[in-house]
């Protein structure tokens, strides 16, 4: 009985290595020593060359880094952001295909996996680590306040706004700045910028919390708006990454490697100075 399970056993390894040995030969290569969620990793990157399209979620109410505007009379999603996925997708050898969503959805729909990856100034916090990858960063930015340009003088420090409404994206590290910094206020949460932006013109909320590039556009496209003379900081990490669903490890390293390029070749800093240009002029 024993001698006939040890030949059953046999017989049954014989036919998974085999197996194993004949799906190997296809790709020319042997994977001896490759564990099973290596070999389900390392098709990632694959998987979108070969359907030559790389899904790209982001919520494009961000400008400099993604916002819409009108190319020959078309409306389309520009930005420092949207410059650095083509060129990263020239690199990949692939088209993209862009999900303009609320950021929220966006964050929701990456981690199940409807996107290749998230591209939206989105910050790579401990806490999104926890649900999905993040590579390097490519962006460093600063929290700033937008308050009515009649209200400067009202509000110099967080103190003032003892009792006011403050305005953050949903979803977004900002939320968190207002909870922690604004103690004495009351934070209201809406989808979209421009609707934050809409509200704070019309005096329905007191003050909203943008980062520092997006917080310049809205100004400078909103005469009625300044940034207040008001001192916030994030204590989560604000730093700028690119987000994958989790199992895409491969496709997180090789997107390291091209971004470490963009970065050292200033490429970067271009798109986000170019797209900063743009998108002020926008408001003339
Ligand atoms: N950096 C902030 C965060 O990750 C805000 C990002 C919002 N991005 C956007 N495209 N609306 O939470």
């Amino acid at each position: 009985m024993k001698k006939m399970l040890k030949w059953t056993l046999a017989l049954l390894a014989m036919v998974v290595l085999g197996a194993c040995g004949s799906s190997n030969e296809s790709t020319g290569k042997s994977a001896s020593n490759t564990s099973d969620s290596q070999t389900k990793t390392a098709g990632k990157l694959a998987a979108i060359q070969e359907k030559g399209v790389i899904k790209v979620g982001t919520s494009a109410d961000f400008p400099p880094f993604e916002f819409h505007t009108l190319v020959a009379g078309k409306d389309q999603i520009v930005g420092a952001d949207v410059d650095m996925v083509n060129a990263i997708a020239e690199e990949l050898g692939v088209k993209v295909e862009w999900s303009d969503t609320d950021f929220d959805t966006m964050l929701a729909s990456l981690q199940a996996g409807n996107v290749d990856i998230g591209v939206s100034g989105i910050s790579a916090t401990d806490e999104r680590k926890e649900n999905m990858l993040f590579t390097d960063n490519y962006y460093v930015p600063k929290q700033n306040v937008v308050i009515k340009k009649t209200d400067m003088d009202k509000y110099t420090e967080i103190a003032d706004f003892k009792g006011k409404k403050v305005g953050a994206q949903k979803g977004s590290i900002q939320e968190g700045v207002v909870q922690a910094q604004f103690t004495d206020s009351q934070l209201v949460a809406i989808a979209k910028i421009p609707s934050l932006v809409m509200e704070v013109k019309s005096g329905s909320l007191d003050a909203l919390v943008l980062e520092d590039k997006i917080a310049a556009s809205y100004v400078a496209q909103n005469e009625d708006l300044v940034i207040a003379d008001v001192e916030v900081t994030s204590t989560d990490d604000e730093s700028y990454s690119i987000a994958l669903p989790k199992g895409s490890e491969d496709l997180q390293e090789e997107l390291n490697s091209i971004l470490k390029k963009l970065i050292e070749e200033g490429k970067i800093a271009e798109f986000v100075e170019k797209n900063e240009a743009l998108a002020n002029e926008k408001a003339k």
